[in-house]
């Protein structure tokens, strides 16, 4: 792999299902939900990133807290599960889910190599905090998208980036989501697709810098071999 973005000074990550494992939470609960566990978390996902997208189209914000509330509820209700203190513990965990294995490593790369690292993430100033403090990833800047009001991949949460980092040609932004991967690229920013389980990208405009399988990949990338 070539040193592509070499000239990016600074790297920003995408937080859930890029450094944090959203399946995490469901994973702790496994003897309350049973066979259910699986089918729940995909669906509590689903309905989450579906609200962010629909109260953007309906100019009717809620934050990453409530609208993280109103799809697990849907998905709890949907398995027919009527439980509010399995789903209050369901809300804790995801103060800390896990972290990936490949994050840790990565970021310290970055910091040995004096490159910026910044999380920019829909969710919450107090979620994203909770959850980089709860699984030890330390990180440069942690950006919420609350500053704007409206979610990804509204180019004015990408615009948070450069209004704090510089030139969109000098950051590099990561994510699995390909299509808040698509909303980066689509804005300007040098995009790198984290492709961790070998799915088909969203037919969206914006086109990737670069596809990587594991964060392991990023340092080679950004010329810090
Ligand atoms: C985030 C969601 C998109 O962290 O995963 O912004």
């Amino acid at each position: 792999m070539t040193a592509l973005l070499a000239h990016c000074r600074a790297a920003v990550f995408d937080a859930y299902g890029t450094l944090f494992d959203v399946h995490s939470a469901v994973a702790q609960e496994t003897a309350a939900l049973g066979a259910k566990a699986e089918a729940v978390s995909l669906l509590w996902r689903q309905k989450q990133l579906e609200y962010t997208w629909l109260r953007s189209l309906m100019g009717r914000h809620a934050d990453f807290w409530q609208v993280t509330r109103d799809g697990l509820d849907f998905a709890l209700a949907s398995h027919g599960i009527d439980d509010p203190a399995l789903a209050d513990r369901l809300m804790q965990l995801y103060l800390r889910l896990d972290a990936y294995p490949d994050a840790a490593p990565l970021l310290a790369r970055l910091k040995a190599a004096r490159r910026t690292s910044a999380i920019l993430s829909n969710g919450t100033p107090a979620m994203i905090k909770a959850a980089a403090a709860a699984s030890g990833l330390a990180l440069d800047h942690l950006i919420s998208i609350e500053a704007t009001g409206i979610y990804k991949p509204h180019p004015a949460v990408y615009q948070l980036a450069v209004d704090l980092l510089g030139p969109a040609s000098q950051i590099c932004f990561v994510s699995t989501n390909s299509w808040d991967a698509r909303g980066a690229a689509a804005y300007g920013l040098q995009v790198v697709w984290l492709d961790r389980w070998s799915r088909m990208a969203d037919r969206l405009p914006g086109e990737f810098r670069a596809t990587i399988k594991t964060l392991d990949d990023l340092p080679a990338l950004l010329g810090l071999d």
